[in-house]
This record gives structure tokens, sequence and C-alpha cells, in this order.
């Protein structure tokens, strides 16, 4: 059951338990109210980890579209948008319970950090001092190390606006081998437009190296169920960094034309990912890091997607320089999600904005240094509509 006065803020006992906050904010005349929106938020348990609770966020924005979060790894659990005739559906892969995300996923939905993305041979110099950390993909450290930063308890608190929560998370100095205590702050928006807004903040007491992303793997179609091949995407990117085979860049920068990499005009991501996955010497698809052809400032058009059959379409627009985008070659069957569903080999893609991989070991590339006089902050937004 939900309520909604105009201008007032009502808090009520939700039918589990859940605490339900609803922020009515309007301008309206005693004589003529406007119609309700349906905005609410609502907090409940999500299960709990080492004797501590982990909350559940759920952002409902004016049309009815929501977005769920939780506390462990401010992992995006669920995200319900329209079709063209208006049927809400869920879009990213992940599963039910806490349980299972602690148990085995490969990064759905996470705050990725430390260090998104991959470190050759886990290793970096900041002021002429090494720094080591664990190796856990092959011979490089991936995506923040062993228990990065998708694997934590992050505190949540909803914004003062009412349609965002704020995700703080600590990381001790020395934590999976990175300098600095970092504090961090993640604050995901969810408007009545059914933008998701992800704005990241991060302040250190050392030098120390800082690359945050988001790593949901989208489905438009039917949240996982069947094979991303028929999604149109286009990624707004002339060039991209060549890996060698542990998916480590080179450091070149590469034009994109004339490669199956190409996503420059709409393409069907089914249409050339053979010819891709044969240049890949480690998963089979896509998993490239695109170099944006950036706005100078404020946000950039990294990427767009479009599921034909569905009419649902996602524009992901960030203020960095790169996107990462994975076909989810490495779902093979063997995880179960939400409503049952079977993960299969390339059913979600990600598009994961970023810093280039291994950017603290090449001077070239934009820099991830972050020291302490230095504040951390960039935004990315994915955006939802029909068409
Ligand atoms: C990123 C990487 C991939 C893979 C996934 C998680 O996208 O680039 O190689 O590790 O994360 O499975």
């Amino acid at each position: 059951m939900k309520f909604n006065l105009a201008g007032i803020e009502t808090y009520r006992i939700g039918p589990a338990g859940a605490l339900v906050l609803t922020l009515v904010m309007c301008s309206c005349s005693p004589a003529e109210p406007e119609a309700p929106g349906m905005r609410s938020l609502v907090e409940s348990e999500f299960g709990s980890l080492d004797g501590q609770s982990v909350k559940l966020f759920t952002l409902t924005n004016d049309s009815g579209a929501e977005v769920a979060i939780t506390e462990y790894g401010g992992i995006v659990v669920s995200l319900m948008v329209p079709d063209r005739d208006g049927n809400l559906g869920d879009v990213v892969l992940g599963f039910e319970d806490l349980d299972s995300y602690i148990a085995d996923t490969p990064y759905f939905g996470a705050i990725t950090g430390r260090y998104a993305n991959r470190i050759a041979g886990g290793r970096f110099e900041i002021d002429g001092t090494s720094y080591e950390l664990p190796l856990n993909n092959g011979p490089n450290s991936l995506h923040g190390g062993l228990k990065g930063f998708d694997k934590v308890i992050w505190r949540a608190k909803p914004t003062e606006s009412g349609d965002g929560v704020a995700f703080s998370y600590v990381s001790a100095d020395g934590e999976e081998g990175y300098p600095g205590t970092l504090e961090s702050k993640v604050t995901y928006t969810w408007t009545d437009r059914n933008e998701l807004r992800i704005d990241y903040i991060a302040s250190t007491d050392k030098p120390t190296v800082v690359n945050l992303t988001n790593h949901s793997y989208f489905n438009l179609k039917d949240g996982g169920a069947s094979p991303i091949l028929g999604h149109q995407l286009t990624i707004n990117a002339d060039s991209y960094t060549p890996i060698d085979a542990t998916l480590i860049p080179t450091g070149e920068i590469a034009p994109l034309a004339g490669t199956p990499l190409d996503f420059r005009e709409p393409t069907e991501i089914g249409a050339r990912i053979e010819d891709a996955a044969e240049q890949l010497a480690f998963g089979s698809g896509y998993d490239h890091n695109y170099v944006l052809s950036a706005a100078p400032e404020g946000l950039t058009l990294a990427a767009t997607v479009y599921e034909p059959e569905t009419g649902r379409a996602m524009e992901v627009l960030t203020r960095e320089p790169g996107v990462q985008f994975y076909s989810g070659n490495f779902l093979d069957g063997h995880l179960v999600g939400k409503g049952g569903i079977v993960y299969e080999h390339r059913s979600g893609l990600c598009l994961e904005t970023q810093h280039f991989p291994n950017s603290p070991n090449q001077a070239e590339f934009p820099s991830t240094v972050l020291r302490p006089d230095d504040a951390y902050s960039t935004t990315t937004v994915y955006r939802f509509y029909t068409r």
C-alpha cells in the first residue's frame, strides 16, 4: 500500500517491515492539485555479512520505474524500466539475495575499485616507491584485487533531495596492496527521466591510484534470459587501446576503422563478434577499452544501446576518458539469477566507464594518480528511454 500527500513527507512501515519514506515536492495550488507521483524510497534488509546488516534501497520515480541498490558492493540489484508498450522489465543481471552475491558473482552491478580493470603484473610505482597487488587474473591484478570494492559493505544514506542514496566506504592504507587511506562516496540518483546518475568522489591521505566504475551487466530485452547479440550498439570512439594476450594495453592508441571493434555507426553486437573473438586471446567476444571522443568538459555521450524487439534504449554519458565494452564472454550458464534465469554466454553486456586499463604503468595514458591535495570526482549517467 502506498500513499502520497503533496508537500509533506510520510513515513510508514511497508509490507515486509520496510521503512518507506515518501517525499513529494510540489508547487501546486490547493485548488488544482497535481496528480501525485509514485516517487518513493524504500529501505529494507537484504541480508547480513559477518554479523553486520546489509540494506537494500529501492528508489521508485514518478512513473513507477525503479532501481534497487544494496550496501554490499554498492551493487545495482535490479533496474526496472518500461518497454515501448509501457511494460516494466528488469534490464540488469543479478541475484535475489545477498548470499548469492557473496558466493559467486562476476561483479554483477558492483562498484569496482580501488582500481577497476587490470594492472599489469599487479605492480606500479608512485614517486619511486613500488607497490605490489594480489594477482587475481592470470599474471595481473583485476578490479581492485581479491577483496575489491565490489565485496565490501558500503554504508548508505538517502540524499537530502530524496531521489538518491549516497554510499560511503573507507579503504584502509595498504588494503589490497594500495597505498593511502581512500575515502570514497558514490551517490546514485534515480531521476524522473529514467536516468541513473552515478557521482563518484574520493580523497586520499597518501598518493595512490584510483579508477572507479560500475560493473552492471545490461540486457535490455529480458534481463539476461537471452543473448545480447541482437542489441544495436554505438560507441562514440574513433580509437581503442590494443591489448596483449592477457588483456593489458600495449600502450598504442589505434584507430577502430576497418576492425570488428568499430561501433561508430549503430551495429548489432552479434554482427562481427566472432571476428572480434578471434583476435582476443582470452575470453570470447568483446573485452576492449575504447578511447572516447570526449567533450573537453562535462558529460560526453559514450555509447548508445538499442534493443529493437522491446524498443528499450540506453545512453551512457560520462566524464571518463574511456569505456570498457565487455560482452559477457565469461558467462557460461553456471550462475542462476533473479527469476531462475540461467546466465548463458553473452547474456549481458557491460559498458564500464573508466580510465584506461593499466594506466599506472603507462605514462602516456591519462593519469589515475590521486594525491592528498586532489579531489577525485567523476560522473556517469545511464539514461533509459524507448523508441
Ligand atoms: C571486465 C574485464 C573482463 C572480465 C569482467 C568480469 O569487463 O575486462 O575481462 O574480467 O570484467 O568478468
